[in-house]
């Protein structure tokens, strides 16, 4: 048995907690995560119950679309970062959870984010998607400034014309038009996705999700919910009615990224395999992350109101001058800047959950207590738990944007968890980090560069979260500079 660190001198106990009678356990507690409890007063009242960050339980969305729904889960930031360490966890078909969509999604391929680091493929397709990054970098910021400033421009005349402005449609659209463009080359409007691309990829993406979700609607609508429920977290959805789908997708990136599929094939990764792939990390990892984020960081920016809108502002503004404009080496200097996305990247991870299977007998510790985990066992790590753990972040529940300057500031990097592995290190080909975490901050970065290059200030309104928040902009006040 092999033990983490410095857990020796901690107290092993056995893991509180428990599954209930099989089918049915499962089934009580899928209520109580969607509906009777929701999903944060779920761990919250299990944390409570078991005095423990660390238990057992089972995981939505249970039968008949995941097999076994028992899980270890962990809620704190010291024993979280287990999921991490590939030579103690396997990552294999657990990238959604439990349950693992029809491949059919993805022409029949077990795409990267499935994969097991010890599979060779993993190390192949990795090393594509470094290669690509790499090979875009220094087209990252004109390009994207480019569809920064459609963005805004809509986006002011929609203010100025109606009093406010829905902000996701209109980012969802220009930040999809990015990403497209990033990785094949092309506008997406010169394929044959024509202006559907968004609501093509959407309609792609949500059924592969669809059972991690909910209407959210109270406990006391209970025939909806059944309805729900049975339809979403217990039908496996037919992905064979999307076939279609994925066939339109596929094509328009197989004949517009022709340069990236060229080096797949130099790297040794067959055409159709890698184009899987590319659709996957285009569509789900950036576009879906990206329609995730950006609206949470205007969410939390925008509530955290005037004060800190003006210190960004003269930050990014005083930056770019001294630096002659938006360069790697003025988003370097922008400390407040960058502290803010930590920020929201901590306080709200736009991929809170986080699995892995012991790959043989385990110590894990949380901050008190270690505990035996047998191989085989399934690891659960919600992460806004983590990241808003009391011992390590001070207000954990409010939004700093200071809270990452300077040297102790800094330190708390070591507790950001967004990219499957810690701020202060950086993806492998031979690890399951986010191979996308440099340029997900880099274009989130601009992004905020752009916003108080353009406002002074704005405000916002937050609705019913979907796939992330919703955001409506109330106000945008433009600045007398730009
Ligand atoms: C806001 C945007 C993004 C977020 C929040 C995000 C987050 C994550 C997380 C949490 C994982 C690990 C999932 C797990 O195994 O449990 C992951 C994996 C991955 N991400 Fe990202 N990601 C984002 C954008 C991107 C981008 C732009 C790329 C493009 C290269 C990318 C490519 C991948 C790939 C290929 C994997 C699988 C890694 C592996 O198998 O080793 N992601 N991402």
């Amino acid at each position: 048995m092999s033990s983490s660190s410095d857990s020796n001198h901690l107290p092993v106990k056995s893991i509180p907690g428990g599954y209930g009678i099989p089918f049915c356990g499962a089934i009580f507690d899928r209520y109580d995560y969607y509906y009777n409890q929701g999903r944060d007063k779920f761990f919250a009242s299990r944390i409570q119950k078991y005095k423990s960050t660390v238990f057992r339980t089972n995981m939505a969305p249970g039968p008949f679309n995941a097999s076994d729904p028992r899980v270890i889960c962990l809620l704190d930031a010291v024993s979280f970062p287990i999921l991490f360490d590939t030579s103690k966890v396997e990552k294999r078909d657990v990238f959604t959870g439990t349950y693992m969509p029809s491949t059919t999604f993805t022409g029949g391929y077990r795409v990267c984010a499935y994969l097991d680091p010890s599979e060779p493929k993993h190390t192949l397709i990795k090393r594509f998607f470094f290669s690509i990054v790499a090979s875009q970098h220094d087209q990252v910021i004109p390009l994207l400034r480019s569809y920064l400033s459609e963005l805004f421009i809509k986006l002011e005349d929609k203010v100025s014309q109606k009093g406010e402005s829905s902000f996701n449609t209109i980012s969802d659209n220009e930040f999809f038009n990015f990403v497209f463009r990033f990785y094949c080359g092309k506008d997406p409007a010169e394929t044959k996705l024509g202006s559907k691309g968004p609501t093509l990829f959407d309609l792609w993406i949500y059924p592969q999700v669809a059972p991690l979700g909910s209407l959210g609607l109270p406990g006391w609508l209970l025939p909806i919910n059944l309805v729900e429920d049975f339809f979403l977290h217990t039908l496996r959805f037919p992905a064979w009615t999307l076939k279609w789908d994925h066939k339109k997708l596929y094509d328009a990136v197989y004949t517009s990224a022709t340069e990236a599929l060229d080096e797949a094939a130099r790297i040794g990764i067959g055409r159709e395999e890698a184009c899987n792939n590319l659709l996957f990390v285009l569509g789900f990892n950036s576009y879906g992350g990206m329609k995730i984020f950006i609206p949470t960081i205007m969410k939390w920016v925008g509530l955290a109101g005037e004060g800190l809108h003006r210190e960004l502002a003269a930050e990014i503004r005083s930056v770019v001058k001294e630096e002659g404009g938006v360069t790697f080496g003025a988003l370097d200097k922008m400390t407040l800047t960058k502290s803010v996305l930590w920020e929201a990247l901590r306080i709200e991870p736009p991929v809170q959950f986080q699995y892995a299977k012991a790959k043989e007998d385990l110590v894990i510790q949380n901050h008190d207590t270690a505990f035996k985990v047998k191989k085989g066992e399934m690891l659960f790590g919600y992460q806004p738990f983590a990241t808003k753990d009391a011992k390590i972040f001070e207000n954990p529940e409010e939004f700093v944007g200071h809270r990452f300057v300077g040297e102790e500031g800094e330190k708390l990097l070591n507790y950001v968890y967004w990219s499957n592995g810690r701020e202060t290190e950086n993806p492998k080909e031979e690890d399951k980090q986010c191979p996308g975490k440099s340029l997900v901050e880099l274009v989130c970065r601009v992004f905020l560069v752009e916003l108080f290059l353009r406002y002074d200030t704005f405000t916002v309104e937050i609705g019913n979260p979907g796939l992330g928040p919703t955001v409506t902009i109330k106000s945008l006040v433009k600045s007398s500079d730009f």
